[in-house]
């Protein structure tokens, strides 16, 4: 099954993610998490892709494509995929269509995380990110047992360099102006499932949960 986590940063794509491998046992592949392991590795392709991340604005298409294509051809994608962040245009969206289409493929359900403006800024400014084992914290919402410390990999937490107030607001926008045009590309296709992305972090996950069972058991999204 081929899933598709979309929703504004802060919404809680990387949060609901990790809840939803627990359930259905698929690889979560994150394009920001990928581009931030080739950043910390010091390749080629992170030195360019820290330009784009820096100033909040979206890597080029035919980089972003070319990396999760090669990512999803690993063996561990075989049977499907928990996407997060990927894809954020509509061109990204239709090559992820084609990648898929040769294997037999098709996304199966696309699940956008309604989230106001406010509560978005909120909810980055307070993020803490372990930088072993990506688990994502909030101060006031999700917060670690020991403060600053990871409760599984007991390594320092760190704030990511693009959750400054400048930059956070700069990836909103260019969410609304780029990557908002999918709700209505995959509302077409009759794949998008809505939920109310402000409730809890656990109400959320059920409600993701419920919409990706209605469609394993042949239901409507
Ligand atoms: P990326 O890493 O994908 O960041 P993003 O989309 O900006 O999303 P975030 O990771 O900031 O938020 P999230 O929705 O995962 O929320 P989270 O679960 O952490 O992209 C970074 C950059 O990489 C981009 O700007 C771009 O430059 C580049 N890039 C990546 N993909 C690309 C692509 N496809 N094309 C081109 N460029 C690309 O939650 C946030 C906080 O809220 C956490 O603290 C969490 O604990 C808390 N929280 C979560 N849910 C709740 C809840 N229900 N209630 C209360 N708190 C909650």
């Amino acid at each position: 099954m081929d899933l598709v986590l979309l929703g504004a940063p802060g919404a809680g794509k990387g949060t609901q993610a990790s809840l939803l491998g627990e359930v259905f046992p698929l690889p979560r592949v994150s394009s920001g998490d990928l581009f931030r392991a080739a950043l910390a590795n010091q390749t080629e392709l992170g030195r360019k892709a820290k330009v784009y991340m820096d100033r909040g604005e979206l890597v080029p298409d035919e980089v972003t494509i070319a990396m999760v294509a090669e990512r999803i051809a690993e063996p561990d994608c075989a049977q499907g995929v928990i996407f997060d962040g990927f894809p954020r245009t509509v061109a990204q969206a239709q090559a992820l269509d084609d990648l898929l289409a040769r294997q037999g493929r098709r996304v199966d359900l696309v699940l956008y995380m309604r989230v106001a403006t406010p509560v978005l800024l909120e909810r980055l400014a307070g993020r803490w990110t372990c930088p072993q084992c990506g688990r994502v914290y909030h101060r006031v919402y999700s917060p670690e047992q020991v403060q600053g410390v990871c409760d599984d990999c007991h390594v320092a937490l760190y704030q990511r360099a693009d959750d400054t107030a400048e930059t956070q607001s700069r990836r909103i926008a260019v969410y609304l102006e780029q990557t908002a045009p999918l709700q209505d590309y995959y509302r077409a296709k009759g794949l998008l499932a809505e939920v109310d992305g402000e409730q809890t972090i656990e109400a959320v996950h059920r409600a993701l949960v419920e919409a990706v069972r209605a469609v394993s058991a042949g239901g409507a999204a």
